[in-house]
Parts: structure tokens; C-alpha cells; sequence
């Protein structure tokens, strides 16, 4: 704490996430960095450049020790972490234990007490790091599920800043909240935030019943809105405030990529490459098994096998970025989606041109628009996802309200892309029929439903979202509504 000597820092604006926005790699030709995979980066830089800010986040690899750096429009305050806590905090707890819990346990969770110990060690450095980064009076913003306990150790550290925090996935239901063995000090932990933000309304509401539950602190009991009508939770004399805030994409930059020359002419070059087919279906995720890669490699097989969708005509490009690698669970499901593309094509390709393209590898901003440019519908099937950045970015793309969005129920996107084919990736029926329904739609019609999709994107951007919370969090809290 403040006595312990964590001291002060020069940022009015800090951002705490997992990740830096940059991974160091390091090789035979010494030390550069990369951009870092995930929605939660693609979302947040634009917006610390803007501030001048400062980012508080781990350097990608173990036992990197790499002093603070500041560059031209923010500063990167790099936290440690050693080989023993990657595997405890970030593969085990995170994402072993945290991820799939917060994803209807699409896989089993495990809890391991020596995991538990490292999340509260890495996440009390994370705090210190961010109080040694802070200004008095400052605002710090906290991301994600990685960092819950930090709001109160820092506010515990620097009762003087402002800590906001913004869980970029699902908050799940109670009862499967419920199993969490820490689970009052990771409400707890959260309650240190002067506001907390979900994608959905639904999250704010279950956070709110669980703080009632667990802590018995009085809370507001009236249904919150989407960027509006916040809940309240009494802690003591503070009023912590919990709001729906569902994050998007850098939507007018994207567009005028996608309307450039060079990035038409790449999408172009990409139809043709591909033999020139009639429909380019198109998928990009992390390689996770919440994504539903494999559901929609199944319809399309189906659709295939059924002649309702022709292999020599319809083509299926799979971005695929590697994520986790270390995590049981990620290299079981990669085999399982490798064998289906490679069963696919064995069925249904033909010498030099398979059914199913498969990239392994991530690809540059650029590229990735021209991808989005190039194809005729976007498959987006995930079991769960908080948002699905990746559905908002292909629309953001269709200059020319061209292409057709297939979007699965169980997004968070889902709430606000109302006109995509929607379906339920439990239900193989109903996706194939959205995938067949997308790919053979009357011209006129998909157009409409693009076109009302881009005025939904394009006005609830990025920077609205950064807006909207940030507003929320500097405006007085006038006491408890409970
Ligand atoms: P998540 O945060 O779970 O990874 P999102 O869909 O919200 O999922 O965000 C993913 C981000 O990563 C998007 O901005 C998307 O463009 C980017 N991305 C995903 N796959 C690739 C890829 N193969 N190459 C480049 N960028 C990718
Ligand atoms: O929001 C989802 C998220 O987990 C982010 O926190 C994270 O940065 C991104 O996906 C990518 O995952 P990872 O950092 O584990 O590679």
C-alpha cells in the first residue's frame, strides 16, 4: 500500500490489461515486437493514443524483464511474469479455470488451489505496477477477467484514483458462477471499481444478484439498461455503479480501408487466387474452442454432401490464429478441427483446388480487410462469445453493402445485428439452413439487411463505447439507489 512505498506516477490515464498491445518475440535477430492477438487490443489502442495514455500489461513471454517505454502517443509499463506464473495464472486459473467457466463450460473447469495463490500474487504486481504508473487523482481503467482482484487492491494502494473495470466476456449465469471456489473475492475483488461494465445487460444484472448473494451488500434491483439505467451497490459510504456497455470496432477507419484501391485490388487478387469461385464464405477467429469453428466445418461438410451447397462454386476460407497453445484443451481442439478440414477436402476437393482453405497463421490488418472485402458471407458460429469484434468488422467492410452475415444467437452482437442469419450452433439443422439461406439470398434483400447492419456499426463505434464508459465513470456517483 501507499505506506509500503508503491509511490506515484505522471499518467492522468492508465489501462491494466493481461496483455501489452504488442507481444515481444525474441530470435536469432534479437528483440522486435508484434501486435497482439484478440478483440480486447483491436479495441482499446486507438483509444490510449487518443488519450496519451499509459498500458500496464505483460510482454507475452516468461521472465522478460523490459524497463517501461514511452513512444510518441503512450507509454507501455511492462509487468513480469516467471515461466511458473504463466502456467498458474494465465494458462491454469485464466484459462483453464476462468475462460471456460465464463463460457457455459463448453469445457470443463478446473480449480487448482496453487492456481488461485498465483492469480492474487500477479494480480497484486498488475496493481502495483499500475499505482507506480498513476497520477494523483488519476483515472485507471482495468480490463478483463485475467485482473478482477485488482480494483481493490488498488483502491486499497491509491484511494485517490478513479478504477474503472470491463469484463470483455460473458459474465455467466449464477448458478454457474456459483461453482467458482473464490468466488466472493473475485465479487469482492471487482467491487473495488468506482463502475463496472459488461457487453449485455444481462451480465450487469447477474453481477448484481451475485453481489446480493455473496457480500449481502444492498444493491438497486430495477433492470439495467444498455448504456443507461445503471445499477448501484452500496460498499460502505461508496457507490460502486454497474452498467451494459457493448464494445465495437474502429467503424469509419475500417470502411475507408475497405474502400481503398489498393485493398480492392488485394480482394481481387484473393477471388482470383482462389479459382474465382461464385461465393467466398469466410471465417477469422483465435483458435478457441468457444469460436464453434467446428460447427459451421460440419454444416458446411453437410451442405456439401447434400449438393445444397456446390465445393467447386462455394468456398470456405478459415483464418485461424493460433492462441494458447500450452492449454489442453486448445491442442485437443486443434487436431479435432485439422482432421475435419482435411476430411472435407478429401471428400469434396479436387486437385488444386480443396473446398476448405486453411490458414494457421494470423494476417496484417490489411490483408484481413481484404479477406472481409473479398467474401460473400461471413460464418461467425461461436458456442459463446461476450461480443464477436470479427462480426462487427466484416460489416464495418461492406463499402457497398454488399455480402451476408451468418451470426450465431449466443454472440453478444446478436443483440444489436439483428438483421444477420441468425442461428443456434447446438442446432446443426439451423445452421446449415443459415449458411444456405446467406449464400442463395435474393440480391435486393441482402442488401437491406447489410445496409441497416453498417448504420448500426457505424454510429455505435468504438469510441462511442470508450465514450460512454469512460462519461459514466468521471460523472459523480449521487449515492446508493438501493
Ligand atoms: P477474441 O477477443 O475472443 O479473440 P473477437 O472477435 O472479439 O474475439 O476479436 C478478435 C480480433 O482478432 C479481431 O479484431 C480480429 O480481426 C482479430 N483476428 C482474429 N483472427 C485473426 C487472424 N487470423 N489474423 C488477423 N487478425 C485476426
Ligand atoms: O477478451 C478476450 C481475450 O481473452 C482478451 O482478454 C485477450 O487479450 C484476448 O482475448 C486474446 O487472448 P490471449 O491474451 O489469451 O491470447
Amino acid at each position: 500500500d501507499r505506506a509500503s512505498g508503491v509511490g506515484h506516477g505522471v499518467a492522468e490515464f492508465v489501462v491494466v490489461a493481461n496483455r501489452l498491445p504488442v507481444d515481444i518475440v525474441q530470435d536469432e535477430q534479437g528483440v522486435s515486437w508484434n501486435t497482439s492477438p484478440g478483440g480486447l487490443v483491436t479495441a482499446l489502442e486507438p483509444i490510449l493514443r487518443a488519450r496519451r495514455g499509459a498500458w500496464v500489461g505483460w510482454a507475452g513471454a516468461a521472465d522478460v524483464e523490459v524497463d517501461p517505454m514511452s513512444g510518441d502517443d503512450m507509454t507501455l509499463h511492462p509487468v513480469r511474469l516467471s515461466e511458473r506464473e504463466v502456467i498458474d495464472y494465465y494458462e491454469g486459473l485464466s484459462n483453464a479455470g476462468l475462460w471456460p467457466l465464463y463460457h457455459d463450460v463448453i469445457v470443463k473447469p478446473e480449480y487448482r488451489r496453487e492456481w488461485w495463490d498465483a492469480y492474487a500474487a500477479v494480480n497484486r504486481r498488475f496493481a502495483e505496477t499500475a499505482s507506480r504508473a498513476a497520477a494523483e487523482g488519476a483515472t485507471v481503467w482495468v480490463q478483463d477477467y485475467q485482473l478482477q482482484l485488482v480494483p481493490r487492491m488498488l483502491r486499497t494502494m491509491r484511494p485517490d484514483l478513479k478504477i474503472g473495470f470491463f469484463l470483455h466476456i460473458p459474465f455467466p449465469p449464477v448458478e454457474l458462477f456459483l461453482q467458482m471456489p473464490w468466488r466472493t473475492e473475485i465479487i469482492e475483488g471487482i467491487l473495488g471499481a468506482d463502475l463496472v461494465g459488461f457487453h449485455l445487460p444481462g451480465g450487469a444484472q447477474n453481477f448484481l444478484y451475485l453481489v446480493r448473494r455473496l457480500t449481502g451488500l444492498p444493491t438497486s434491483r430495477g433492470n439495467v439498461g444498455t448504456r443507461s439505467r445503471f445499477g448501484a451497490v452500496a460498499v460502505g459510504a461508496r457507490t460502486v455503479r454497474v452498467g451494459a456497455f457493448p464494445i465495437s470496432v474502429d467503424s469509419s477507419t475500417l470502411e475507408d480501408r475497405a474502400r481503398s484501391a489498393d485493398v480492392r485490388a488485394a480482394a481481387e487478387r484473393l477471388r482470383s487466387e482462389l479459382g474465382n469461385p461464385e461465393t467466398i464464405m469466410l471465417g477469422v477467429d483465435r483458435l478457441d474452442y468457444t469460436k464453434g469453428i467446428d460447427v459451421r466445418l460440419h454444416a458446411v461438410g453437410e451442405l456439401y454432401a447434400q449438393g445444397r451447397l456446390d465445393p467447386t462454386r462455394e468456398v470456405l476460407v478459415q483464418l485461424a490464429t493460433p492462441s494458447r497453445e500450452r492449454v489442453g484443451s486448445y491442442r485437443a481442439m486443434r487436431d479435432d478441427i485439422e482432421r475435419e478440414v482435411g476430411r472435407i477436402n478429401g471428400d469434396f476437393g479436387r486437385v488444386g483446388s480443396p473446398a476448405v482453405h486453411y490458414l494457421h497463421h494470423s494476417v496484417s490488418i490489411d490483408e484481413l480487410v481484404a479477406f472481409y472485402v473479398a467474401a460473400d458471407v461471413m460464418l461467425v458460429t461461436p458456442l459463446r462469445d461476450g461480443m464477436n469484434l470479427v462480426a462487427k468488422e466484416y460489416v464495418a467492410c461492406q463499402a457497398d453493402d454488399g455480402g451476408a452475415l451468418v451470426l450465431s444467437e449466443f454472440t453478444g452482437a446478436a443483440a444489436e445485428l439483428r438483421q444477420a442469419y441468425q442461428c443456434n450452433p447446438h442446432d446443426l439443422e439451423d445452421v446449415k439452413n443459415a449458411i444456405d439461406a446467406a449464400v442463395h439470398r435474393p440480391a435486393a434483400l441482402g442488401r437491406r439487411r447489410m445496409r441497416a447492419m453498417r448504420r448500426q456499426v457505424l454510429q455505435y463505434d468504438v469510441a462511442l463505447w470508450a465514450r460512454s464508459f469512460l462519461d459514466a465513470l468521471s460523472a459523480d456517483n449521487d449515492g446508493p439507489e438501493a
